[in-house]
């Protein structure tokens, strides 16, 4: 059952794939297999910062209607932070940034202090928070609207969560956080099972890495969704 006008978000997830070659042929495949543009659905694609220019010029020149996120943001404004990229340089490419995801907290030792610093700066720089939680204990900086439920076991394991669990879940995040205003699920979504999740009352969309890779499966992902 679709619902009425409730807004859907199909984001990507590159994680670290794809050289500029890789990702310009993807978007020439993406815009050759035209898939529908709706109002209703959000389509975002967060990509390693290298690529950020070559989607914002792809985006601008060809009228290709997905929105552009980065998959991490620097805890501070500009300065000297070697090898961080932050907000204010995010937001000349993108609208959003990925922030807590589950690897960053586990292979970067990201804690929620950090966290709530990354928040604060993209929001200062208008980019939108796409912030990942693993449970519905998870804590959620304030300020934050868009929430990627993404159980551990689930991410790239084949082995989705069950759609009424996540269901549960995230009803869960809703009523114990309510200024957050959608939360999506994440974790071995693919065009075969994307409905199961984006039909379910609470869920507001998907957070998608593996099967984001190829443009095909991605255009299947917004069109099944
Ligand atoms: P997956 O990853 O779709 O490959 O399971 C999801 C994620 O980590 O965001």
């Amino acid at each position: 059952m679709r619902r009425g006008m409730k807004k859907l978000f199909i984001i990507a997830n590159w994680k670290s794939y794809k050289t500029s070659l890789e990702a310009k042929e993807w978007l020439q495949e993406l815009t050759n297999l035209q898939f529908p543009v709706s109002s209703e659905k959000e389509v975002v694609v967060c990509v390693p910062f290298t690529l950020l220019p070559i989607l914002k010029e792809y985006t601008d020149e060809a009228t290709l209607s997905v929105k552009i996120g980065a998959e991490d943001v620097s805890p501070f404004e500009e300065g000297a932070d070697t090898g961080e990229v932050n907000a204010e340089q995010v937001k000349e490419f993108a609208d959003y940034a990925i922030i807590g995801h589950s690897e960053r907290r586990k292979y970067f030792n990201e804690d929620d202090a950090l966290l709530t610093q990354k928040v604060q700066m993209a929001l200062q720089f208008q980019l939108t928070p796409i912030f990942c939680v693993q449970d519905e204990n998870t804590f959620i900086p304030e300020g934050v609207t868009l929430v990627a439920y993404e159980p551990i076991f689930a991410i790239g394991s084949g082995t989705p969560d069950t759609p009424e669990n996540a269901e549960k879940v995230i009803k869960t995040i809703k009523l114990k956080n309510p200024s957050v205003q959608y939360v999506l699920y994440g974790g071995s979504v693919k065009p075969e099972n994307i409905n199961t999740f984006t039909t379910s009352p609470s869920i507001d969309g998907a957070l998608v890495g593996g099967a984001s890779l190829e443009a095909e499966k991605f255009v299947a992902l917004i069109k099944n969704a």
